[in-house]
C-alpha cells in the first residue's frame, strides 16, 4: 500500500463516522421539512440514461414561440428546455421497469402480463377485477357508456376535464360539491380536494336515484391537485351507504393523495402508505386509473371492480373499443411497465421526494412574493397569472401571457388554465371568464432535478423583474372545441 492510498483509507476510517452522523441527520431532517419546502431531499434514484436537452437562446426562443403562433402546444418539445406542460405519461421508467418490458407476452387472450397486472391491482388496490384500457380517458368512456343514461347526475369533487367530457357525453350532469376551501386562493388549508359533505348530502336528498353515482378524484386535478383527506372520503362513503348510491373513485395520483394523508392527517401518521391506500380504497365500488401518472408509465390505464355483474356490463363497450379483455389498447409489455411501476409509486421515499419537489418549487416562488396555490398539490405547482399581471384584463389572458413569457425567458413550458380552457358558453357563444387565471407547472416524475427547478425559480425572478411590461394576446384564430389545443394568437 503506498502513502496516499493508505492516507486515503486512513481519511475515510477517520471520517466515516462523521458522515454516517451527516447523513443520518440531513435524512431525519430532510424528512421533517420534506413538503414544506424549506429544502429538497436527496432523490432516491440516481441517473443510468441521460436525454439532452437543447438550450436555445432568447432570440431563438421569440422565434419559435412566434411560429408557434403563441401557443405553447405547438412548439417543437427539442425547442424546450424544462417541460412542464404535463406529468401525464411523461416519468421516467425504472431499470425494473425496462427490464419487465422483456417479459412482456403478447398474447391476445390469457397473456400472463395481464395477470401480473391483475396481481399488482389486487396487492396495491385491494380490486380483485381489472378492465385495462389504453389510458384514463379509454376507462372513462367504457364505464360511462355502461353506467349512465341520459339524465342521470354524478357529484362528488371537481373531476377532470376528460371525465367531465365523457359524462357529459352519454347526456348526463355533474353537480359539484367540491369544499368551499378549494375556491379561495387565501386559504392554506390541507385538503381542498375535500367533498361539502352537506352539499353531497343535499344533492343526493333531492335527486334520489338520478344520482347514478358519486365519483371522488384523488388528488383533484381540476383544483390545483389538491388532495381528499381519510376522514371526508369516510364521510362520503357513510353518505353513499344510507342513499345507497355507488361510489368509484378518479385514482390517477391516488398514491401522491395516499402521502398527504400520511402527512397531514394526524390519525394516519404512523400508517404505512400502502396501508393507507388500502383504507382509501375499501370505501369504493371500484375505481377509475390513468396510469400515466401515478403508475409512472408511459401509456396506460384501467377499471378496477369488485362486482362481477358491473364487470359484465362494462365489458363490451371495453372490447369494442379498446381491445380483449386481457390487453385493453396495452400491449403485454406495458402491462409488465404498469404492474411493477404501482409499486415504485407507492413508495414511501419516491413519494416524500416527489412531494417535496412540488412544495420547494412552490416555496421557493411565494417566497419571491410570485403568487401560488398553498399548500402545493402533489403533482404541479400553479401561479395566479391574474394577480401577477394585474394589468392584462381577463380576456387578454394574463395566464397565456404569462406562460409566453416564461418559455421566452427561460425555456420553460407551462399551461394555461384560465379563460381560454374555459371556452365559451355553448348557448350564448360568449367567452367564459375563468374562476382564476393559472398557470400550471406540472413536474413530470423522476425527470428534474434541484438544478433545474433552480432554473425555473431564477426564470420567474427576472420575468417577475419586468413584468409591467408583458402584454396580454387576443385569438388570431380560434378553434371551435378545445380551443386551448389548437388556437393561435397575436399580440394584444
Ligand atoms: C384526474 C385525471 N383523470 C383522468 C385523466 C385522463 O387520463 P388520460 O390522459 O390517461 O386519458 C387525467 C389526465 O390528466 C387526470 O388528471
Amino acid at each position: 500500500m503506498n502513502e496516499r492510498q493508505s492516507n486515503l483509507l486512513h481519511n475515510r476510517r477517520v471520517e466515516f463516522p462523521f458522515a454516517l452522523f451527516y447523513a443520518t441527520f440531513m435524512t431525519y431532517a430532510a424528512c421533517e421539512n420534506a413538503s414544506n419546502g424549506a429544502f429538497m431531499i436527496m432523490p432516491p434514484y440516481k441517473t443510468k440514461m441521460v436525454e439532452p436537452i437543447r438550450i436555445l437562446t432568447k432570440k431563438e426562443r421569440i422565434v419559435k414561440i412566434r411560429r408557434a403562433g403563441y401557443n405553447l402546444f405547438f412548439l417543437k418539445s427539442e425547442d424546450v428546455t424544462i417541460d412542464l406542460l404535463t406529468d401525464s405519461g411523461t416519468g421516467a421508467m425504472s431499470e425494473h421497469q425496462w427490464a419487465a418490458l422483456m417479459e412482456g407476452d403478447e398474447s391476445y387472450a390469457g397473456s400472463t402480463s395481464f395477470f401480473r397486472l391483475k396481481k399488482a391491482v389486487a396487492d396495491i388496490l385491494g380490486f380483485r377485477l381489472v378492465i385495462p384500457t389504453h389510458q384514463g380517458r379509454g376507462a372513462e368512456a367504457a364505464f360511462n357508456k355502461a353506467v349512465l343514461k341520459k339524465g342521470d347526475i354524478v357529484t362528488g369533487n371537481s373531476p377532470f376535464d376528460t371525465t367531465r367530457a365523457h359524462i357529459e357525453h352519454v347526456g348526463a350532469t355533474i353537480v359539484d360539491a367540491t369544499c368551499k376551501e378549494a375556491f379561495s386562493f387565501k386559504n392554506t388549508s390541507a385538503f381542498k380536494g375535500n367533498v361539502d359533505i352537506k352539499k353531497l348530502e343535499r344533492t343526493l336528498k333531492q335527486c334520489g336515484d338520478t344520482v347514478a353515482y358519486v365519483l371522488l378524484t384523488m388528488t383533484c386535478n381540476s383544483m390545483g391537485g389538491q388532495p381528499i383527506s381519510l376522514a371526508n372520503i369516510k364521510d362520503v362513503a357513510r353518505l353513499c351507504t344510507a342513499y345507497k348510491r355507488p361510489l368509484y373513485y378518479d385514482i390517477a395520483r391516488f398514491a401522491e393523495n395516499a402521502f398527504f394523508i400520511q402527512e397531514r392527517e394526524k390519525k394516519y401518521r404512523t400508517w404505512s402508505v400502502h396501508a393507507i391506500v388500502r383504507e382509501m380504497m375499501k370505501h369504493a365500488d371500484g375505481a377509475l386509473m390513468s396510469a400515466k401518472k401515478d403508475a409512472i408509465v408511459n401509456m396506460g390505464g384501467f377499471i378496477a371492480l369488485r362486482s362481477a355483474e358491473l364487470y359484465g356490463r362494462i365489458s363490451p363497450y371495453s372490447i369494442l373499443n379498446e381491445g380483449f379483455l386481457h390487453y385493453g389498447g396495452m400491449s403485454g409489455r406495458d402491462m409488465e411497465a404498469l404492474a411493477v411501476g404501482l409499486h415504485e409509486g407507492t413508495e414511501e421515499k419516491y413519494l416524500r421526494h416527489r412531494v417535496g419537489q412540488t412544495a420547494y418549487l412552490a416555496e421557493s416562488l411565494h417566497r419571491m412574493n410570485v403568487p401560488v396555490i398553498r399548500p402545493a398539490g402533489g403533482h404541479a405547482v400553479y401561479v395566479n397569472a391574474g394577480l401577477m399581471l394585474p394589468h392584462i384584463p381577463w380576456n387578454n389572458f394574463p395566464a397565456q401571457a404569462l406562460a409566453i413569457a416564461v418559455y421566452i425567458e427561460g425555456g420553460i413550458r407551462g399551461v394555461e388554465i384560465g379563460s381560454i380552457m374555459e371556452g365559451r358558453d355553448p348557448n350564448t357563444r360568449e367567452s367564459r371568464r375563468a374562476h382564476t387565471e393559472l398557470l400550471r407547472l406540472a413536474i413530470p416524475r423522476r425527470v428534474y432535478s434541484q438544478e433545474h427547478l433552480d432554473h425555473v425559480i431564477e426564470t420567474f425572478r427576472a420575468v417577475a423583474h419586468h413584468k409591467k411590461r408583458i402584454s396580454g394576446v387576443r385569438f388570431r384564430h380560434e378553434a371551435p372545441i378545445l380551443r386551448h389545443f389548437s388556437s393561435t394568437f397575436r399580440l394584444a
